[in-house]
């Protein structure tokens, strides 16, 4: 079976494929809002907790399951544990496609972004909150061809297909290759524009709120917050390390890899705040304000582009169209992974053509994103469910439901892969397959505190945390505490 399912070439391949797939939205669009609402450093720390404690061991299980079994996120959770449990591989399937609903509206907002601030005049606007306004609601005004041609509903399409194109072409030559080549780029575009912001006036102020920390802003919301947000940032809980996991070869290192992973995603991450920290209080020293309002979703799409056209016309340009070809590049290889754990799925567990599959799948969840699409201001209903508690600011619509629903199952998810590590399919199990690239393993600490975290630690904390953020989102818990 395992050779026309495809492999990685070797450990290297998988490691920049895995750490695409977590290198993306979430930590270049989202981290930093969720930083900046949360308190800054007070986030960052609550984040590296969440990382290492928690993740770390759910993901070296993922990729043990998915190596054991050699298959995808149904078939191996299947194959482990019996028919039953292959629910849960549904359940992360369907986390995965609703995510990719979404995620790749936002990734269309981007890649216009980039081609407007490339080779449009989107800098020469003056009111860049209403620009972004009017550009994710602009389906509503479209009466001709180049409207359409122009539209976010275009971008996304777009976006949609680069990432079908690119996973219908397999495992090695398309997945890796692509990461291969936008990882390398990711970084040191990332790298650039962090050394150019820091060098801009009141750089300094915004890396003091983002590295020191003041514990007096610490609620339950930044714990609620920082952990799914390390969940969703590490692609764990829905199946897709499962899925990569399973074209990871037997004399690949897991415990070694999944390292890798979760440093560079961290790294990322925190690398991105210190990207969007000094911009914005160098805005704010220019504009003479103390606050511009970098709270919530909005941060990259509105405050930088007017910290992009203070620049000028020409470095504007340059800077702005680099920074959302960073976005693109990050969107694009957690895109590819989103899409192939469904693939996996009809691949291995239903048998079907995976070129065919790529493409009715990105087709239909192309559409289950037109609601998201639509829930930023063109059809009122969907902008304000009313099904959806209000709690905070910016809530309310489609688009946000869906994410947080999405979050939350990934944490129920990760809950529950560790309560079929330890449960059903045995820790020893878990250990042997990582034994198998890993001599050195059978006596290591860290054995050891895998079994702790695998069998105790995530079980009941994800467990407890699970019930909380739910009660938190339907019934306002963090308003009562
Ligand atoms: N980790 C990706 C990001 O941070 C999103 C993602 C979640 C990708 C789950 C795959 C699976 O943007």
């Amino acid at each position: 079976m395992s050779e026309n399912r495809g492999n990685f070439s070797g450990r290297i391949g998988f490691i920049l494929a895995a750490a695409g797939s977590a290198v993306g939205l979430g930590n270049i669009w989202k981290f930093p809002y969720l930083a900046g609402q949360n308190g800054g450093a007070v986030f960052l720390v609550v984040y590296l907790v969440c990382v290492f404690l928690l993740c770390y061991p759910v993901m070296v299980g993922e990729i043990a399951i998915g190596r054991a079994a050699n298959s995808d996120a149904y078939g191996s959770y299947k194959k482990l544990g019996g028919k039953g449990w292959g629910a849960l591989g549904i359940f992360g399937i369907l986390a995965g496609i609703f995510i990719l609903s979404f995620y790749n509206v936002v990734a269309g907002w981007a890649f216009g972004y980039f081609l407007k601030i490339s080779f449009g005049d989107l800098l020469a606007q003056g009111e860049f909150g209403s620009f972004f306004g009017a550009f994710v609601n602009d389906l509503s005004n479209i009466d001709s061809a180049g409207k359409l041609f122009n539209s976010n509903l275009m971008y996304s399409f777009c976006f949609m297909m680069l990432t079908a194109i690119i996973v219908s072409q397999g495992i090695q030559k398309g997945i890796e290759a692509a990461n291969k080549i936008m990882m390398p780029a990711l970084y040191v575009i990332l790298i650039g524009l962090i050394i150019y912001s820091l060098t801009l006036p009141n750089a300094m102020s915004g890396v003091k709120f983002y590295l020191v920390p003041d514990f007096g802003e610490l609620r339950i919301q930044t714990v609620f917050d920082g952990l799914k947000q390390a969940f969703f940032s590490l692609s764990l809980g829905m199946g897709c390390l499962i899925t990569y996991g399973s074209y990871l070869k037997k004399s690949d290192n897991i415990t070694r890899s999944a390292a890798v992973i979760s440093i560079a995603d961290t790294s990322v991450a925190f690398l991105a705040g210190l990207m969007v920290f000094p911009l914005v209080h160098f805005l704010q020293y220019k504009l003479g304000v103390a606050n511009v309002g970098t709270q919530g979703p909005p941060l990259i799409f509105i405050v930088l582009p007017q910290i992009f056209s203070e620049m000028g016309p020409v470095l504007g340009r340059i800077v702005g169209g680099s920074f959302f070809l960073l976005v693109c590049f990050a969107a694009l290889t957690s895109t590819i992974s989103l899409l192939e754990v469904p693939v996996a799925y009809f691949v291995d567990s239903r048998k079907m053509n995976r070129t065919k599959m790529v493409w009715i799948l990105a087709g239909v969840i192309f559409i289950l994103g037109l609601p998201s699409m639509m829930s930023q201001g063109m059809i009122e209903l969907l902008n304000k469910l009313p099904f959806y508690p209000l709690i905070g600011e910016q809530k309310g619509d489609f688009l946000s439901f869906v994410a947080d629903m999405c979050d939350i199952s990934l944490v129920v998810g990760g809950c529950l892969m560790s309560i079929f590590i330890s449960r059903r399919w045995k820790i020893k199990n878990m250990h042997d397959e990582i034994e198998i690239s890993d001599k050195g393993y059978s006596t290591s600490f860290l054995k050891k505190y895998l079994t702790f975290t695998i069998s105790y630690i995530a079980p009941v904390l994800l467990g407890v945390l699970s019930i909380l953020v739910i009660l938190e989102k339907f019934f306002g818990l963090a308003n009562l505490i």
